[in-house]
């Protein structure tokens, strides 16, 4: 589904990603762990087209999307649920979800039913303002917002950042529930190293910028990964 080739990047002068290598296939949560600055978000913004690559190759479905703009491959089916969230304060639970929905010219007018029954919590609070929520509820309106477009590929930036232990739970739930599905392809990224080991079927560590370690979800523990988390 998705195969990320020899990807370098470069903020000026200062290398970034490093002749990063990640497959992301269908029907599996695929893991990208690091700690702080290690180049997580910069490689996701290089994958959403939001910022350019230097060498490498995005391919998707088969298709070369390197040189492709941000809305072409939303177009495609790539949605990604920002790291902060990033939904609209003053609008509301439902004028957030269409707005998603508007901005991939669906024919749907209302909210899908099934939205609701997802995120029971999102049906409750639908009138409600997105800044008055908590940060596990805005956290589920960001991934339903995500859902909406009906991707192919839904890729999350650190969803449990800022988020009380109680309410990653609900997350995990939520995000088990859609890899349980096995139609999309999940690329989840994370430093939290026990909520990504409980999803992850693959793995990958970023240092500095470069995979230096990958594997399959069930190794994590054995291949030391949490070690290369500890800061
Ligand atoms: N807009 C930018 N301009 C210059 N350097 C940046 C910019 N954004 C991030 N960086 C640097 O790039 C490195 C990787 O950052 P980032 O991709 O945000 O890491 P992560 O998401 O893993 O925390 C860090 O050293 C960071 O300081
Ligand atoms: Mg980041």
């Amino acid at each position: 589904m998705l195969k990320i080739e020899n990807l370098n990047q470069y903020y000026g002068s200062s290398h970034t990603l490093r002749d990063v290598c990640i497959e992301a296939p269908a029907g599996a949560v695929t893991a990208v762990l690091g700690r702080n600055g290690m180049g997580k978000t910069s490689l996701l913004r290089c994958l959403m087209g939001l910022l350019p690559a230097r060498s490498g190759r995005i391919v998707f479905d088969g298709e070369d999307i390197t040189a492709m703009k941000p809305h072409q491959r939303a177009r495609r089916g790539i949605a990604i649920v920002p790291q902060g969230r990033e939904i609209f304060p003053r609008l509301s639970v439902e004028e957030n979800l269409k707005i998603a929905m508007a901005a991939t010219r669906q024919k749907e007018r209302s909210v899908p039913d099934w939205v609701y029954e997802t995120f029971p919590i999102l049906r409750k609070f639908v009138a409600r303002r997105g800044g008055d929520l908590s940060g596990g509820q805005q956290q589920q309106l960001a991934i339903a917002r995500a859902l909406v477009t009906r991707p192919r590929l839904l890729i999350l930036d650190e969803p449990t950042e800022g988020i009380q232990p109680n309410v990653i739970q609900d997350i995990e739930r939520v995000i088990g529930g859609l890899a349980a599905q096995r139609s999309m392809a999940i690329l989840l990224v994370e430093q939290y190293y026990d909520f990504a080991q409980s999803l992850a079927d693959r793995y990958y560590v970023l240092q500095r910028g470069a995979v230096v370690r990958a594997g399959r979800g069930v190794d994590m523990n054995a291949d030391g990964v949490k070690r290369l988390l500890a800061v």
